[in-house]
């Protein structure tokens, strides 16, 4: 499936996934990214990259940071933007996938960036793009969140040097998660190896299905590390109930003063939103000075402007 994001030259031609992505194309676009970089209160350039160009969120499942954040990006790279309401459009009336393609593409959508809940979406529609259109996963089911992986390797390059060096603790709904899966990508390829993955036995995978050290203590994985990464329990994606009751999961999963304290000092805190404050994070974490949730957030759009700009260039 990943060859399918490569044109003839090796380069990206869609995002589908960071598996198959190699380090050195990684590093580029985390540099490209730094060159996109605002932080709030400034006033973002307007750049001409995309100029031109028409850019389509099509988001099939609910959205605020990646579907605000491709926005601001491709505007700011100067692209008109689509916001495709897919709850008032042709699907509801059964309208194929394909069909959404042809007829947006028939309107010059140069760009489709796609969130969906089921696997393999994205790759299907890249398929079937013309050759100039490009497609951008924007959450895939469990399986992938490209973006996101790029934007938590960006945001720890900015705290710690040394990908090599670190010890990443992901705490939380690992079975659910396309965060861990793509954040998991991009530090295996960036050099991390002490990667440890902790949550319920319920919401563990497969072994062999994601790099990194299993475990059901909490405080065992936080122990030393320099990069806490808390998980939302995505309810939307269980059968039924996998998790005790919310006071319970907190308890033994989520991550307070005292639990942090056990990581290294000077380690980060990292959330992708949306945060259930009280489940998985109390909220003197999430506002506190390890917190640097909020600005993930900020450098998501300076990510996506990489990724986009990385199309035309
Ligand atoms: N992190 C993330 O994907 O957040 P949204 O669901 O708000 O886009």
């Amino acid at each position: 499936m990943s060859d399918i994001q490569f044109d003839a030259r090796g380069h990206l031609k869609h995002l589908l996934t960071l598996e198959g992505v190699g380090r050195q194309t990684l590093l580029n676009l985390l540099d490209r990214a730094d060159s996109f970089r605002v932080i709030p209160g400034e006033a973002p350039r307007r750049h001409t990259w995309l100029a031109g160009r028409t850019v389509a969120n099509l988001f099939f499942e609910p959205s605020t940071r990646t579907r605000a954040s491709f926005e601001l990006a491709a505007r700011r790279l100067g692209a008109d933007v689509l916001n495709l309401d897919i709850a008032a459009s042709s699907t509801v009336k059964g309208e194929s996938l394909q069909d959404t393609l042809y007829t947006l593409e028939a309107m010059n959508v140069d760009v489709f960036v796609v969130r969906h809940k089921d696997e393999g979406v994205q790759a299907l529609m890249a398929s079937h793009a013309a050759p100039h259109v490009h497609v951008l996963n924007a959450g895939e089911a469990h399986v992938s969140h490209p973006t996101q992986g790029l934007l938590d390797a960006f945001t720890i390059r900015r705290h710690k040097k040394d990908f090599t060096q670190l010890s990443v603790a992901i705490v939380g709904d690992i079975k659910h998660s396309r965060v861990a899966r793509s954040a998991v990508r991009a530090l295996v390829t960036l050099g991390t190896r002490d990667i440890r993955l902790a949550g319920p036995k319920s919401l563990l995978p497969k072994k062999g299905d994601l790099h990194g050290e299993f475990c059901t203590d909490a405080d065992e994985a936080v122990a030393g590390a320099d990069v806490v990464m808390m998980l939302r329990i995505q309810k939307e994606r269980m059968q039924k109930a996998a998790v005790p009751s919310a006071a319970a999961y907190f308890k033994r999963y989520g991550l307070d003063m005292r639990r942090l304290k056990r990581a290294k000092p000077g380690a980060i805190v990292l959330h992708p939103g949306p945060m259930n404050r009280g489940i998985e994070i109390a909220p003197e974490v999430a506002d506190g000075p390890q917190s640097v949730i909020r600005e993930q957030v900020t450098n998501g759009v300076a990510v996506r402007m990489a990724v986009l700009q990385s199309f035309y260039t």
